[in-house]
């Protein structure tokens, strides 16, 4: 028997409540180094490259500082030499105005200063620093007017939406997930910020760490799919690669965790919607993946735009301040949201500006982002009473010392290089880790015949749909320089892959969402000459991201419709899925012969999915978020409730939970993800039939490609506590591994759980485990059999 290639993590889960500093960050780092040992001893053995380089990473350095912020001595007296107004200076973060500057395009329009009044801003020190600017030379323009012209001489911070690449454009952080390998998204992390920082930027406004379980919601797209344990170690993998193991690096950023907190839960999906949550539901699901991001180390926050029970983030003192800084004991700082302050007046929280101010301050928030509010109104505040002095300056100290660990105050400009800005952009080894990342991201629903993968000869290709080429929609969502000018588009990819290139032919058959004339007619007689038929459909870029919620989360209708009529051609249909959420698939679409679901993968689009439809790489992803069969389900996951009145698989039966018209499960649920050879479970084992508080079990089961192609296979542990005091999600992902057989090869995987993996919050909101019967799967995805098994947790 070969022994397989194997990279996985475990779940511990991360005490929310109720820890001191160092508990906090030990356990949250226990997983993953845990992992990381047991693993790497298989590592030595077989030599895997991947877990190897994760070991002597500069990233589990950091697991030994996460978190500590360093206050130098001349802050100090800075601040005693600073005005009530330079101090709310350093606590107003602006949208750079060089030349229309990006961030306007990517947030609503607010009246700002011209480029020249923003300068005398930073001359006046009543700027702490501008996001989404332009690159060096405007970077270089403010920095000088601030270290060089401004009284005091603090240097200014430039921040950025560095959210899924810099120029080189990686994967939507949704699709990266699918690969299951937190340690690819701390490796293009670790590379946006190499080409960020290089760009004069010092701090990303990432990572997005909300748990998205309504796929209606259009920002999950840039975040960490469903799961709890999957978030989890994304965001501290995310972390970790953008902060590197040293502030000052020029090779690295600040990295600011967000949307603090509970964004994703918004109600019905609705972008910036209210949210409504009990503390147990909050601290079980939506605090998870902030507080692993935090004890890996981010030492920013940013303050959600939604209320949670009534309170708005941005003014809730529970949240920034008893939670994150008492409990959690987060020593960095919190930034607003875009206006996020400002807008507690129409959600009708505060009375006005002076009182957004006051509300957001005291709560804990201690940047405002573009509102302007706290330069305007601070000083008065202080002046009057209102706010206590001392607060200000806890809240300068922090932002002054982040910008000293950031190495600012040594050298200003010190990630402000024009030649080092081009010299490390686009780099071919950058370009090489984005088709890396856009491989693995992709998921192969379906392969009814094997149609996958296409052979490079012998048969005709139509590639067809408004994503089949063109520079458009590459990027995707959430980009801020790059440009699909220098992504590969679809059909460059299957060119570049093809031995004849004249046996494909393109039709664009229609638009994103509006038909084109005479579209379909062209499609369908492309269709009609070929063997197989690509069809390269989806969502736009622009329909998933902020502000973008869908009530219908379906391909849209003259797509549907050139679908319908391409397939009634009766040729092979390969589905290529482009878009940023987990999509409700109808008719012709849902019943191609094959569907990959490929995101946004950026700049190496086309060449990353020619890798898959070719088979030069076996697909490996998994889905990150469950796709549902009609978009009514949602919000659907698959670690719901079983209610009262569950209906069994098949037939829907009456009296029980599930909609009129269709079976309460997903069409391709969380986890699912084939590939191109035949994997199949057997043989689970358990070390005993109980496990005790203090104690372990082992669970295993053999894995066996039965197929003629290699694969990557992603095993995955689920559990399910039958009974408890509050009633368990029908399962939860506690574990994984993923692995490479050979054809024919066999693998042992085994899994260790400890009592601590089972715990679960109290009505108390505090993590308990109680004595009961635990179900035990692991499997393909979290609906699917797999093997099975149960085994007594005992006190
Ligand atoms: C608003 C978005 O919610 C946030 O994610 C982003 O970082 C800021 N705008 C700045 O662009």
């Amino acid at each position: 028997m070969q022994v397989g290639h194997v990279t996985g993590y475990i779940s511990r889960q991360a005490p929310v409540q109720n820890c001191a500093k160092g508990g906090a960050l030990g356990n949250a780092v226990e997983g993953i180094l845990t992992l990381d040992t047991r693993i790497s001893r298989r590592a030595a053995l077989i030599g895997a490259g991947a877990v190897a380089a994760w070991m002597t990473s500069p990233a589990r350095a950091i697991l030994r500082t996460a978190g500590r912020v360093q206050v130098p001595a001349f802050v100090d007296d800075l601040i005693r030499r600073m005005t009530l107004e330079e101090k709310a200076g350093q606590l107003s973060l602006m949208a750079s105005a060089w030349g229309g500057g990006a961030a306007l395009s990517l947030n609503p329009a607010s009246g700002g200063p011209n480029f020249q009044q923003q300068v005398a801003e930073a001359r006046q020190g009543q700027l702490t620093g501008v996001f989404n600017g332009n690159g060096a030379t405007m970077a270089r323009i403010l920095q000088t007017a601030a270290v060089k012209e401004s009284r005091l001489k603090i240097p200014l911070i430039f921040a950025a939406d560095i959210i899924h690449g810099h120029r080189t454009i990686f994967p939507v952080p949704l699709a990266e997930v699918a690969s299951f390998e937190p340690e690819l998204a701390r490796r293009t992390a670790a590379a946006a910020a190499f080409e960020a920082a290089g760009a004069g930027i010092d701090w990303t406004f990432s990572p997005m760490v909300d748990v998205a379980r309504d796929q209606r919601w259009g920002r999950g797209v840039e975040g960490g799919g469903e799961d709890v344990l999957l978030g989890r170690l994304f965001a501290a993998a995310r972390v970790q690669g953008f902060q590197g193991s040293d502030l000052k690096s020029t090779e690295h950023l600040l990295a600011c965790i967000k949307h603090f907190a509970a964004y994703g839960a918004a109600e019905s999906g609705l972008d910036y919607n209210v949210v409504d949550i009990s503390e147990q539901h909050l601290r079980e699901v939506y605090l998870q993946p902030y507080k692993a991001g935090f004890d890996a180390g981010a030492l920013s926050a940013m303050a959600s735009f939604n209320e949670i029970n009534g309170v708005p983030a941005t003014g809730n003192r529970w949240l920034q301040t008893d939670l994150l800084r008492g409990e959690w004991g987060f020593e960095g700082f919190v930034v607003s949201d875009y206006t996020g302050d400002e807008e507690m007046i129409a959600a009708g929280f505060a009375k006005d500006g002076r009182d957004a101010a006051r509300l957001a301050f005291l709560a804990g928030v201690d940047m405002s982002m573009q509102s302007g509010l706290y330069r305007q109104h601070l000083p008065g505040l202080v002046r009057s009473g209102e706010v206590p002095q001392e607060q200000l300056d806890a809240s300068v100290r922090r932002v002054l010392a982040l910008k000293a660990m950031l190495g600012l105050f040594d050298d200003p400009f010190r990630r402000i290089d024009v030649k080092r800005e081009s010299a490390r952009s686009l780099l071919p080894a950058t370009r090489a880790l984005a088709r890396e990342a856009g491989r693995k991201s992709i998921v192969l629903l379906k392969n009814d015949g094997d149609l996958l993968p296409l052979p490079r000869s012998g048969k005709k290709i139509a590639l067809i749909g408004p994503f089949a080429q063109g520079a458009h929609d590459l990027v995707g969502p959430w980009v801020v320089y790059g440009d699909d000018a220098k992504a590969i588009d679809l059909a460059t990819g299957l060119r570049g892959a093809l031995r004849d290139r004249a046996s494909l032919v393109v039709a664009q058959g229609s638009g994103v969402e509006e038909p084109i004339a005479g579209g379909i007619e062209q499609a369908v007689a492309a269709a009609r000459q070929a063997d197989v038929v690509i069809l390269a459909i989806g969502e736009g870029a622009g329909m998933s991201g902020e502000a973008q919620s869908r009530t219908e989360i379906v391909v849209p209708a003259p797509q549907q419709r050139l679908a319908e009529a391409v397939a009634a051609t009766g040729k092979p249909i390969v589905v290529v899925l482009k878009h940023g959420r987990a999509l409700a698939l109808e008719g012709a679409v849902a019943n191609a012969q094959a569907i990959l679901a490929t995101w946004f993968l950026g700049t190496e689009t086309g060449n990353a999915i020619a890798d898959v439809l070719f088979g030069a790489y076996n697909p490996s992803g998994r889905l990150p978020a469950s796709f549902p069969r009609r978009s009514g389900q949602e919000p659907y996951y698959y670690a719901h409730k079983a209610t009262g009145r569950p209906n069994p698989p098949g037939n829907l039966e009456p009296y029980k939970a599930h909609f009129r018209d269709t079976p309460n499960s997903a069409l391709y649920p969380f986890g699912h993800g084939l590939t191109y050879g035949r994997i199949e479970y057997s043989r689970f084992v358990q070390s005993g039939p109980s496990l005790r508080t203090n104690g372990t079990i082992e669970l295993s089961v053999t894995v066996t490609n039965r197929g003629a192609r290699a694969a990557e296979e992603v095993v995955q542990l689920y559990t399910h506590e039958r009974v408890a005091s509050l009633t368990q999600p029908v399962r939860e992902l506690k574990a994984f591994r993923k692995l490479a057989l050979q054809p024919g090869q066999s693998e042992v995987v085994r899994f260790t759980l400890r009592a601590a993996d089972l715990s679960f919050y109290g009505r108390d909101a505090r993590p308990r485990t109680e004595p009961g019967t635990i179900d035990v799967w692991i499997a393909p995805s979290a609906e699917s059999g797999g093997v099975h098994g149960t085994f007594d947790l005992i006190a």
